[in-house]
């Protein structure tokens, strides 16, 4: 057991002696999300443990006793976001002190992980950083900070933090809507030249089956029709059946295909070493899992996937996604792209426009390398002039924005479910969501919010479609 987890036995005590400050009902906390999904679902945690101790959630900053930034480090620009949102707080803080007011302000999340001390040194108006293993001790750091010191906790707690984290109630997962997300995985073992994630979430955890089947039963519970899985590295899961027996992410899926009122089933972020036949069987028989894959492959010059340690080639890539497209013959394609990895030439870019071209995806993410301190990337010799990545991913955002306007227009005149997830911008209308992630324009009325219905989709525009109901 570490030291900082001593205080953790005593949860009803800390609620007692972290109660409402000076009789007022309640204290307010504004999270502030940046990053990956991992991060929002996080966030959402950190504000079920805080709400136990009598803080509520406020959009309001002004209103907060205490403000948090779920910072993310992924490139360079995320990172700085932290320091210019820190420097306004600072300012903010202050005036609030001359009120007679107190604000707090903690950094959790991957800048808190990667930069831990630095952060307090560089932001003196920061009260406590919190990595994204000891989040069940924030608590404990902030009645700490209270008390006048300043809390670094960046240690990969042995104890399970998701054991001592609370699940919402049922009201309050009913009031987060329809759809919700839960982290089955995290961490990582891959080592990607280019990646933060290795060290800033540590090495890959899975969650066990019963607690992911019990969070996932509380959700349906509370309202929730689909839920997405997330992990760095999601289709590393593993963990063991009923019987001891080795179960893969796909064995898993359909374990919670079994939940009665859970209709869709997603998740995300895969890695294409880990597509393995189960899970490949999974989207073939599991009409609960939405034909959608997120797969990124980064570049598609073999020379630059080697050099990048995603230890496959294109054409592995290629035959896997062709393997799955047998499975599951609509299933819709979704990648993430650096350009300019160091000694990235003109031919490897080609190539990396080649493979788009083949595998026509329905969705992309595309990002300029970034240097990050403390990755083997950063060393490397070659690194390409910015105008050079500028105008590379110029064209390549231009080729992946045609294929997904080419993906949306096969859309129209089809048929399809789409789950009611909230109010659309018109009233009268609502906003849907399709089996392949695209949100859906629908005249329908607010009782209907959480209904799969059936529509044909009539029209697109940028970044949604337009349906008929049936
Ligand atoms: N585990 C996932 C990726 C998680 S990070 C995978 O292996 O595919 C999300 C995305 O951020 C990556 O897919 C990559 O495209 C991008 N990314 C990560 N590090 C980056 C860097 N140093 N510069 C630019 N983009 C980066
Ligand atoms: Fe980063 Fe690679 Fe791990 Fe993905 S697989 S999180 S890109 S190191
Ligand atoms: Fe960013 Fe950490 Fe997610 S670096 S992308 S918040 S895992």
């Amino acid at each position: 057991m570490t030291k900082d987890s001593l205080t953790l036995d005593a949860p009803a005590t800390d609620a007692l002696q972290l109660g409402p400050r000076d009789g007022s009902n309640s204290r307010k906390v504004f999270i502030k999300t940046y990053g990956c999904q991992m991060n929002v679902y996080d966030s959402t945690r950190m504000s079920d443990a805080l709400a136990r101790d009598g803080y509520e959630p406020t959009e309001d900053m002004e209103e907060a006793d205490l403000v948090l930034l779920n910072t993310c480090h992924i490139r360079e620009k995320a990172a700085e976001k932290v320091y210019s949102a820190l420097g306004r707080l600072r300012d903010m803080k202050k005036r609030k002190a001359a009120d007679g007011r107190e604000m707090m302000i903690g950094v959790t999340g991957c800048v808190a992980q990667a930069e831990g001390e630095e952060i307090l040194r560089r932001a003196p108006a920061v009260d406590v950083v919190i990595g994204p293993q000891t989040y069940h001790r924030l608590p404990d750091a902030l009645r700490r900070a209270k008390e006048g010191q300043r809390v670094v906790d960046t240690e990969y707690a042995i104890e399970d933090k998701f054991e001592h984290l609370p699940i919402a109630e049922k009201t309050k997962i009913r009031a987060r809507g329809v759809t919700a997300f839960l982290t089955v995985q995290e961490g990582c073992d891959k080592f990607c030249t280019f990646c933060v994630v290795p060290y800033t979430r540590g090495s890959e955890v899975s969650r066990p089956v019963a607690q992911i089947v019990e969070e996932a039963e509380k959700l349906v519970d509370g309202g929730v029709r689909e839920i997405t899985l997330l992990g760095q590295n999601v289709n590393a899961w593993h963990g063991a059946g009923p019987t001891g027996q080795a179960w893969s992410l796909g064995n898993l899926l359909y374990r919670l295909a079994e939940i009665p009122g859970l209709a869709r089933l997603r998740y995300t972020t895969s890695h294409p070493r880990d597509m393995d036949d189960r899970l490949i069987g999974a989207h073939r028989d599991l009409r609960t899992l939405m034909p959608y894959l997120h797969l990124p492959v980064q570049a598609g010059s073999d020379r630059i996937l080697k050099a990048m340690n995603r230890r496959h080639t294109s054409a592995e890539y290629l035959a896997l996604i062709e393997k799955i497209r047998v499975a599951r013959p609509d299933i819709a394609l979704s990648g993430d792209f650096i350009v300019g990895f160091p000694g990235e030439t003109d031919q490897d870019f080609e190539d990396t426009l080649r493979l788009i071209e083949e595998v026509n995806y329905a969705q992309a993410f595309s990002f300029k390398y970034s240097t990050r301190p403390g990755t083997p990337g950063a060393d490397l010799k070659d690194q390409v002039p910015e105008e050079v990545k500028t105008e590379r991913l110029e064209r390549l955002q231009a080729l992946l924005l045609k294929q997904q306007h080419a993906f949306a227009e096969t859309c129209v005149g089809k048929v399809v479910d789409i789950l009611l997830e909230k109010p659309g911008r018109m009233p009268g209308q609502l906003i849907g969501r399709s089996p392949w992630l695209q949100s859906v324009n629908v005249d329908a009325k607010a009782s209907q919010i959480g209904d799969i219905i059936n529509v044909r989709i009539t029209g697109t525009s940028t970044n949604s479609l337009f349906a008929d109901l049936l």
